[in-house]
């Protein structure tokens, strides 16, 4: 089991979701952990991978390092998310095969479901129908990269474990308009129109898609849980005949309009929501099934109000933002 003087390599730490990792793994008094910015090792090349797991030889390896963004980021770069992702996982996992590491949890996202999955979505749920056109190639990417965990668990008995969190937000989001996932991209359309005593704020869709939002510090917890269960637990949930896939969410679902209401009144803004039907609106609905994780003794406690009145201060109110 994870102790804290294991070696652990967090992928990806300077991120929303690794960061968190690397919060909760402080918190949680581990000395040995090992990082490494985008510049220092970039996991899209095989060789430097190799080096790095062949010198560093890391016991444990959380894998949040990828290529992210929002809805029209995922549209309009394809190309990109498919081969970064791809590139990055796979060279990933397969040098965690090659020097031994005993436990590995590789991030994907909820996207990897079906578009009209049922609801709420349960892991057997993957692979049962067709995807959502909006972010297919990263979708595809991160199903590959699940396959690729199960395989090696079928094939030489690793414990490499995939998790699917819900829709993040917390310190240290993109708040970039073009590039934002959508909670970020409403807090600061709220924020910057309250300055700027604009009347209304223009939101992109239709207001009707239902999502899940966790904070990523609680998602960092169940993280930490999962690399931290029972020798004989994490062995049954990477057992060779069973899809090695966890959800991690917190089972709430709330629309796109109710979130911009929400947000609205946290920020402060008073005015006008104009909801620009131009812009696509994605999956209808995404929300987890977690009943897998809360068997196996985990639930969040940051509720959605609290976690965004939190990131709203830390972001726009204690410290002056840099863009
Ligand atoms: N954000 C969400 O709402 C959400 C929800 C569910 C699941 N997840 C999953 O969590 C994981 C991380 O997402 P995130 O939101 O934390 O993304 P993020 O904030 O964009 O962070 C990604 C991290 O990966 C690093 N990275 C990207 N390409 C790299 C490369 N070639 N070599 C080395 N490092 C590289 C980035 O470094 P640079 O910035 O320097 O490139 C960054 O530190 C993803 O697998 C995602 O699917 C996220």
């Amino acid at each position: 089991m994870m102790l804290p003087t294991s070696r652990i390599y967090v992928a990806g730490h300077r991120g929303l979701a690794g960061s968190a990792i690397l919060r909760a793994l402080g918190a949680a008094g581990c000395r040995n952990v090992l990082t490494r910015t985008h510049g220092e090792l970039d996991l899209t090349d095989q060789s430097a991978v190799h080096g790095f797991f062949a010198v560093e030889k890391p016991e444990y390896v959380f894998l949040a390092a990828a290529k992210v963004g929002g809805i029209l980021a995922n549209r309009d770069y394809p190309a990109e998310f498919i081969q970064q992702n791809l590139a990055i996982q796979t060279n990933v996992i397969h040098e965690c095969w090659r020097a031994g590491v005993k436990r590995l949890l590789f991030l994907g996202s909820s996207c990897v479901y079906p578009r009209d999955c049922p609801q709420p979505m349960k892991e057997e749920y993957l692979l049962t129908g067709p995807l959502e056109d909006t972010n297919r190639a990263y979708a595809v990417a991160k199903i590959a990269g699940i396959e690729m965990c199960w395989s090696y668990n079928r094939q030489y008995g690793t414990c490499f474990l995939a998790t699917m969190p819900t829709n993040l937000f917390g310190p240290g989001d993109n708040y970039d308009l073009q590039t934002s996932h959508v909670l970020p991209a409403l807090i600061r359309k709220f924020h910057e129109a309250k300055e700027s005593g604009a009347r209304e704020v223009v939101i992109w869709g239709t207001g009707a898609p239902r999502r899940e939002f966790l904070h990523s510090d609680e998602m960092a917890n169940g993280a930490l849980f999962l690399m931290r269960l029972p020798e004989d637990r994490m062995r049954a949930l990477t057992a060779p005949d069973r899809l090695p896939l966890v959800n991690l969410g917190a089972g709430k679902e709330i629309t796109i309009r109710e979130l911009a209401l929400l947000v609205a009144r946290i920020v402060g803004f008073a005015g006008e929501l104009v909801f620009d039907r131009s812009k696509p609106d994605g999956t209808p609905r995404k929300l987890l099934d977690v009943s897998l994780m809360s068997g196996q003794g985990w639930k969040p406690s940051i509720g959605l109000e609290s976690g965004i009145r939190r990131t709203y201060e830390e972001a726009f109110l204690r410290r002056p933002r840099a863009s």
